[in-house]
């Protein structure tokens, strides 16, 4: 329990007087730090030691990363889930969730990745809004399934503050080191900036900052067309069907004219401050844990930790990151069998293991209720509760 649930409310109730809401937000910015630095952030927490401008940051990123969209705000045609807390809220919000999204594609003559569709998408989406005439269906022709679940938050703003040089320096795409173990950087183009980067977001490191993974998502995932990603997408939906699903115009995700700033800024700041989840108690067994992880060979991929760069911003100067991965793409045999971005079908880049012991479910490739027939039918439908069914 902390200072926020035992005052009734995990978060600053909103005053409706500006200056009061700053001075609360300092006096539990003030307060959280004490309770921090005597116990450690508690999943969701903030990174400790914001700034009272942060903290409204982190805030108001967490609002719109809990706001459930509705047709009106942009939702679909079609869509994964209703809000990025749906599927990220285990073991708070932030987190990881139950619902896996699918990806499908077909193979070729020689076993090479083949798109089912020519835009090279992959994405099938679950749901569809009312009247579903643009929901996604996995054709007969495709003989890729793949599911991926979730991937938690918890220190993604350190994770983006990782130097490309440092993950360049990680790599060995041909092994010249002779340990066995090549893993090559995802060299993506930034969607937000156009600058070429190391990808380090996504199972595939499809992407290298936060804000452009979180427009991704908010288009992917929600259905919401923004600056980075201003047009709809739906596998197998034409232009002229889907203006007749969606007569919004694009972007969806607009200025609030009250802040300035668009969900993508939000949720991009709500990522970047949420504070990674603190070890589990280290005891004799543990340590011994460590030794053998690292003596077997684990560590080589797993890193246990990497520094961020200089940064003006204290909170990412020079801080060690204890994720447990190297951030690069391997392949280890258990590739989806999807080409996506700079990720071949066979690679798949090294999970973080930090909060492993909150993760559910562990496996990427879960046997997932929404299989192929039933997808966007009304029994995966009913069986999401996640909106109105056909
Ligand atoms: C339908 C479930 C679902 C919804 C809704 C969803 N996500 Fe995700 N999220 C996922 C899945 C699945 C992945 C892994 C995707 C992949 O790599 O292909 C993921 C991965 C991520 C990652 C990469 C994290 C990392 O460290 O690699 C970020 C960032 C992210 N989501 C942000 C968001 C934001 C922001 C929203 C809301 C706009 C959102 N997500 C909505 C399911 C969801
Ligand atoms: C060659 C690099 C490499 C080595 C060495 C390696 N891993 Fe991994 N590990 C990966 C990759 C890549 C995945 C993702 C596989 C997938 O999801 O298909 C993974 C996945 C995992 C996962 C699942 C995490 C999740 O979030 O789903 C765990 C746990 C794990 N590894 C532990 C270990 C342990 C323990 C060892 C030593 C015995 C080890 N790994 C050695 C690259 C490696």
């Amino acid at each position: 329990m902390n200072l926020f649930t035992l005052l009734g409310s995990r978060f600053p109730v909103r005053v409706q007087v500006r200056g009061s809401r700053i001075w609360a937000a300092l006096v539990i910015v003030f307060c959280s730090s004490l309770l921090v630095a005597q116990r450690g952030a508690l999943p969701g927490d903030p990174l400790p030691g914001l700034t009272p401008v942060e903290f409204e940051e982190f805030r108001l990123g967490l609002d719109d990363f809990l706001e459930v969209e509705t047709t009106e705000e942009g939702l679909g045609p079609a869509f994964n889930g209703t809000s990025c807390a749906v599927c990220h809220s285990v073991p708070a919000v932030g987190g990881t969730g139950a619902i896996a999204e699918v990806r499908a594609a077909s193979r070729g003559p020689r076993g090479e990745f083949v798109a089912l569709d020519p835009s090279g998408e992959s994405l099938f989406h679950l749901f569809s809004v009312p009247s579903h005439s643009c929901q996604p269906v996995i054709p007969a022709a495709a003989t890729i399934i793949a599911r991926r679940v979730p991937i938690p938050l918890f220190g993604a703003g350190l994770v983006e503050a990782i130097p490309d040089e440092t993950l360049l320096a990680l790599e060995d795409p041909v092994d010249r080191n002779r340990d066995g173990i090549s893993g090559r950087a995802a060299i993506v183009t930034d969607a937000a900036t156009g600058e070429r980067r190391v990808g380090r977001f996504g199972w595939k490191a499809q992407h290298a900052t936060l804000l452009s993974f979180g427009a991704d998502a908010y288009r992917n995932e929600m259905g919401i067309t923004n600056d980075v990603f201003p047009q709809e997408m739906a596998v197998g939906i034409s232009p002229d069907r889907m203006r007749i699903c969606d007569r919004l115009p694009e972007p969806e995700d607009i200025r609030d004219p009250r802040t300035g700033r668009r969900g993508i800024d939000n949720f991009a700041s709500f990522m970047k401050l949420l504070a990674p989840l603190g070890r589990g108690s280290v005891d004799d067994t543990v340590r011994v844990g460590e030794q053998v992880f690292a003596a077997i060979g684990c560590a080589a991929c797993h890193t246990p930790a990497i520094e961020t760069g200089p940064s003006g911003n204290p909170l990412f100067h020079h801080q060690m990151v204890p994720l447990f991965s190297d951030l690069l793409l391997h392949d280890v045999g258990t590739g989806d069998g999807i080409q996506q971005s700079a990720g071949a079908p066979e690679e798949i880049r090294t999970p973080a293991l930090w909060g492993l012991r909150f993760r559910r479910p562990l496996q990427r490739r879960r046997a997932d209720l929404l299989v192929r027939s039933w997808s966007g039918t009304p029994a995966a439908c009913a069986l999401a509760h996640l909106i109105e069914c056909p």
